[in-house]
């Protein structure tokens, strides 16, 4: 008796949730549009329409960030569905927080916005000048905002110089709590800025910039030989970056990922490519269970904040762009997408409206979900439609090779010469349209660096820890 009722229990419920599954058949394009444009749904239902300031429903305080990664993924959305219904308020929001000076420096976020919050917004940026989308009404064309925003991290970084021989504070006002930490999400921005931008314009000073910041990173031990990507290090109290908080988030290698991935496709050098299967390799033994991207950090212990929900949404949305851009990583990664799309699209059981959840690689819905959350599952379920879109270089970009391109070992540059043109030549004539962006790191408590209460919090763990400790977190 109490066997079978609650065996007619499990078929109600299995039966509730018939009509609300999301319905993924990841080798086929409608299919994959049709969950796709779910889950977009799903994720604007946190547009405020009645904000001024173009972001979504978050938490307080000031997800700013969460609110520019996810106009990015919108921008992916259109262009790679050619679904236009987002297309009129993601470019309301860009244009609410590009800022007077075009580079995401808005009025309203100064004293909060840290480096990886711009980056996060600037992302939508480089998406919009790669997929020449639409221009904002009145603003300048996209590359300029993405060299106005570069030119401002590379400032920073010079006058940051004095500790650490280089890198990227994680603030950029002295006063906010996390100055004295250089970390992964914010150098990680910046290395892939200014790949980015390299791969668009042709100009060789924004590789060198590229190669700088990668070599401090390693210097550093941001980055290992084996491809971990760790949280950050400190500057505090003359620790000058001596010692690393090794906490490993997705968003952090991603976030190296791609940048390796725009130096590979701009110089064709076999150096970044053999980096970016080393990133490949260890983003897959590190956050892919049973091939099924997870957060291994947190989504164990259930512990995941509205932050870090997110961070698969960067991971899943740089894997797929890398796939394109270095055709020799297309089909491990393809398949990584594909097994883990199949996992996201049956956690999206919940509230019997096909809401998503947090893991993927459970059975159905887990009770938690949140912006992040809905984010995560949009990008890899749309992942797979990544070859969509084309990734475009500048029109004025010379595609006859130069000596120059290869910048990092110059015994390479004559072979790989040929082969960077012929790359280059495939990318020019490219119908832009949409595009796709990111954010800033977490770890410890939330993004929260201004609330009093939560400053201290940080404050102690510097001086407590020097610097291990101290991780990403956002504010
Ligand atoms: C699904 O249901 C939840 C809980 O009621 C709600 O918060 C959310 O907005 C709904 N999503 C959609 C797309 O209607
Ligand atoms: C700080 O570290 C850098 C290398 O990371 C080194 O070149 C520099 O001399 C160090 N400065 C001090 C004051 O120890
Ligand atoms: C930092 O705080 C000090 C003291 O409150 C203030 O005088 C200074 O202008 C602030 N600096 C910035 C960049 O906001
Ligand atoms: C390349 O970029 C740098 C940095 O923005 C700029 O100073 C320089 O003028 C650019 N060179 C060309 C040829 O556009
Ligand atoms: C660069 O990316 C394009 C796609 O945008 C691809 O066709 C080309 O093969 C890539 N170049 C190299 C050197 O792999």
């Amino acid at each position: 008796m109490k066997r079978s009722s609650s065996r007619l229990a499990a078929v109600a419920i299995a039966f509730a949730y018939a009509g609300s599954a999301l319905q993924l058949n990841t080798g086929d394009a409608s299919s994959i549009k049709n969950a796709a444009s779910q889950v977009a749904k799903g994720l604007y239902v946190f547009h405020n329409e009645a904000a001024t300031t173009g972001q979504f429903n978050q938490p307080q305080p000031w997800f700013w960030w969460l609110s520019g990664s996810g106009w990015t993924g919108l921008m992916d959305y259109t262009v790679y569905t050619k679904d236009t219904t987002y297309k009129a308020g993601l470019l309301s929001a860009l244009g609410k927080n590009v800022g007077p000076k075009f580079d995401f420096a808005p009025p309203e976020q100064a004293g909060w916005e840290a480096n990886d919050d711009q980056a996060y917004w600037l992302y939508a940026g480089l998406t919009a000048m790669e997929y020449g989308f639409d221009t904002l009404p009145g603003g300048p064309a996209w590359d300029v905002v993405a060299k106005n925003t570069f030119n401002l991290f590379a400032s920073r970084w010079n006058a940051d110089s004095g500790t650490c021989n280089g890198g990227l504070k994680w603030q950029y006002d002295p006063n906010a709590s996390g100055w004295t930490y250089k970390n992964a999400v914010t150098n990680g921005a910046f290395f892939q800025t200014a790949a980015r931008l390299a791969r668009y314009t042709g100009n060789q000073t924004y590789a060198d910039w590229a190669v700088k910041i990668w070599d401090w990173s390693r210097g550093v031990g941001l980055v290992s030989n084996d491809y971990h990507v760790y949280d950050g290090t400190s500057d505090d109290k003359g620790a000058n970056c001596s010692s690393v908080n090794h906490d490993e988030w997705s968003y952090n290698i991603a976030s190296y990922l791609h940048g390796a991935a725009h130096m590979f496709n701009f110089t064709d050098d076999s150096v970044w490519e053999e980096r970016v299967h080393g990133f490949v390799n260890t983003a897959t033994t590190t956050f892919f269970k049973t091939g099924i991207m997870f957060e291994q950090k947190c989504e164990p212990s259930h512990a995941c904040s509205t932050d870090q929900t997110s961070f698969k949404a960067s991971l899943a949305r740089w894997l797929g762009k890398t796939a394109v851009l270095v055709p020799s990583a297309k089909e491990s990664i393809m398949t990584l997408l594909k097994k883990s799309a199949a996992g996201a699209a049956q956690s999206c059981v919940g509230h019997g409206n096909s809401t998503c959840g947090v893991s993927w690689t459970g059975s159905g819905f887990d009770g938690q979900s949140d912006f992040g959350v809905e984010l995560s599952a949009l990008e890899i379920i749309q992942s797979l439609l990544v070859f969509e879109a084309r990734f475009a270089v500048a029109a004025d970009n010379d595609v006859t090779p130069t000596t120059t391109r290869v910048t990092t070992r110059p015994a390479q540059s004559t072979t790989l010469t040929t082969k960077a043109t012929s790359a280059l030549t495939r990318s020019t004539t490219p119908t832009p349209e949409v595009t796709n962006p990111s954010t800033p790191s977490t770890t410890a408590t939330a993004k929260v660096t201004k609330l009093p209460a939560q400053s201290e919090a940080v404050t102690t763990m510097v001086t407590t820890v020097t610097v291990t400790t101290c991780s990403g977190k956002r504010r």
